[in-house]
């Protein structure tokens, strides 16, 4: 019991005998980086993903069947996905989004940029 501090006096009387550490408040989130879930034919996968990657990218990186018949550039629309949870945690539509007609839950993979997590469900795997 020596060393215990039971009041602010206290601390300053025995302070000589161990140094005080001001530890500041840091937010921590251990998982920062942008889960994908994928639902292909019924069945769930999720992958980390890195912040602005799109949702093509993603799945290109983890092996996730997914058509880009225009090589990414928002011509095809075989990248179409609908979003089933998280659309607030997308980028918003952009113009060749519009141009193509995208909207409600849908998204095309190739131009929706990720923000936070979210779920998708691709037209064409
Ligand atoms: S890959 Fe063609 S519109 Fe996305």
């Amino acid at each position: 019991m020596a060393n215990v501090v039971t009041s602010m006096q206290d601390a300053g009387r025995k302070s000589r005998n161990f140094a005080v550490y001001w530890i500041p408040h840091i937010e921590y989130s251990p998982s920062s980086m942008p889960k994908i879930t994928f639902i292909l034919n019924g069945r769930e996968k999720s992958v980390d993903a890195e912040p602005d990657q799109t949702i093509l990218e993603v799945a290109q990186a983890n092996d996730i069947p997914m058509e880009n018949a225009c090589g990414g550039n928002g011509f095809c629309m075989t990248c179409k996905c609908h979003i089933r949870k998280g659309a607030e945690n997308l980028s918003p539509l952009n113009e060749r989004e519009e141009a193509m007609g995208v909207g409600g839950d849908e998204r095309l993979g190739c131009q929706a940029t990720l923000k936070g997590d979210v779920t998708v469900e691709p037209e064409a795997a």
